[in-house]
């Protein structure tokens, strides 16, 4: 079969690596990709936001199967367009995307579905901000407020403060764009990412990981789209994974049946482990970076065979997945400034080595490789136990320059030493 990856980060690089080990996987395309997925796929460019360009490609190059990386195209109908043209696509339409695409529609779907959550309210007056305030927060018991943009933000239009005056200034900052706000309650305990492929209401789940959104060493500064991950979670019993999947995974997906918007392809769900068991975070409708490249560094079954079932609606055929011992970190490097706005076009040595996976990356026309975004690519370790998969990612990130990048010493640190509850 022949793959066309839809994206241009180190999630796609990893889902290009791992698709290139299925032996029915004879063809492997990336649009529009960066400097390190030209490398191992035909690279084409594309508006991934325009369903007919994505879907053009698509056919020029004969892909029986169209992996959707990113939420954008998702929420936008990308997937709607290439399965109407009889291409088998793995990923949401649009209406499923929501899940992610709007935190209210998520909201109400856990709501009706019976799925644990933080209590929320949406503001879009800014003349009500203060009294919807006074709910939330440490005056009523909890940690912090908790302000989110209820649309799509890049993982950044989130902000967890105890301080109010700057929770009411990012909110406020907010209305006034224009972006409605969602207050919610803070939910307390280590957080999971659970990536499950779905079709309908069959569930597959993948090894579950975490994820580090804070820029900085021991979750201080702002939040990023992600900094690193790991996976599996040796500190994770296996009866609250059970209840994932069966109490949050599997009633959403009901419910989106229930209402006629049948979810096809990955979903994502984020949640803390608090003291009353798992409550989701956040919902989302792809593969999440950086978990992905922890987890689709273990898996063992062809990633290929898998997808297409997904997408072809045979995903309860499917034998259960394999995966391989061990485990498996990913630390991030990150350009200048980022989350702010990044420092770009800097010559990056070092990349070519092995475990390493491009995101912010391009080649320039005299063939350097230089930066481009502000995640600029991860490195993902790999050993049997989290220690020795810390150690290898660390040895490669350290011997890669780029001038002022930034990266996380403490990926992975907690779960490796057992400072996290089993
Ligand atoms: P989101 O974009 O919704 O995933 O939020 C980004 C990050 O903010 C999450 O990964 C959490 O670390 C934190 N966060 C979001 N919502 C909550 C919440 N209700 N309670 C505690 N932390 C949260
Ligand atoms: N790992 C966070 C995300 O992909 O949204």
């Amino acid at each position: 079969m022949r793959v066309l990856v839809v994206g241009s980060g180190a999630r796609e690089h990893a889902l290009l690596l791992a698709l290139r080990r299925d032996p029915e996987v004879e063809g492997l395309a990336i649009a529009p990709g960066n400097a390190g997925t030209a490398a191992i796929a035909d690279q084409y460019d594309v508006d991934v936001t325009s369903g007919e360009a994505v879907t053009k490609l698509a056919q020029r190059i004969r892909a029986d199967l169209v992996v959707i990386g990113p939420e954008v195209p998702l929420v936008l109908g990308v997937a709607d367009a290439v399965r109407s043209a009889g291409i088998a696509c793995f990923g949401p339409g649009t209406d499923a995307a929501r899940i992610e695409g709007s935190k209210s529609f998520a909201k109400d779907v856990m709501t009706a579905a019976g799925v644990r959550t933080a209590r929320s309210e949406v503001v879009d007056n800014p003349a009500r901000l203060d009294a919807s305030l006074d709910r939330f927060g440490p005056p009523g018991g909890e940690r912090a407020w908790v302000v989110k943009d209820d649309g799509l933000a890049a993982g950044k239009g989130v902000v967890v403060t105890p301080d109010r005056a700057a929770a009411r200034a990012h909110a406020a900052n907010l209305l006034e764009s224009g972006h409605p706000v969602l207050l919610e309650s803070f939910l307390d305990g280590p957080e999971v990412s659970l990536f499950c492929v779905v079709d309908g209401e069959t569930v597959v789940p993948l090894l579950p990981a975490q994820d580090f959104k804070r820029a900085g060493d021991n979750d201080t500064g702002p939040n990023t789209g992600g900094m690193g991950a790991y996976a599996p979670l040796p500190w994770l019993p296996e009866d609250i994974l059970t209840q994932i999947v069966d109490e949050v995974v599997k009633p959403v997906a009901a419910e989106l049946v229930a209402r006629g918007s049948p979810f096809s392809g990955l979903m994502y769900a984020g949640l803390a482990i608090t003291s009353q068991g798992p409550a989701v975070i956040e919902f989302n409708c792809r593969f999440g970076d950086p978990e992905t490249q922890s987890v689709l560094a273990l898996l063992e079954t062809p990633l290929g065979q898998l997808l297409y079932a997904a997408a072809s609606g045979n995903l309860a055929d499917e034998p259960p997945l394999r995966w391989r011992d061990g485990a498996a970190v990913t630390v991030v490097l990150a350009a200048e400034n980022y989350p702010g706005r990044p420092r770009v076009g800097d010559p990056i040595t070092g990349s070519e080595a092995d475990g390493v996976l491009h995101a912010g990356t391009r080649r320039r026309d005299d063939g350097a490789i230089v930066s481009s975004g502000g995640r600029v690519l991860s490195v993902v370790g790999t050993g049997a136990d989290l220690a020795a998969a810390r150690e290898a990612a660390y040895r490669v990130i350290k011997s890669i320059r780029l001038p002022g990048s930034h990266f996380r010493s403490d990926i992975a640190l907690a779960a490796a030493e057992e400072r996290l509850a089993r």
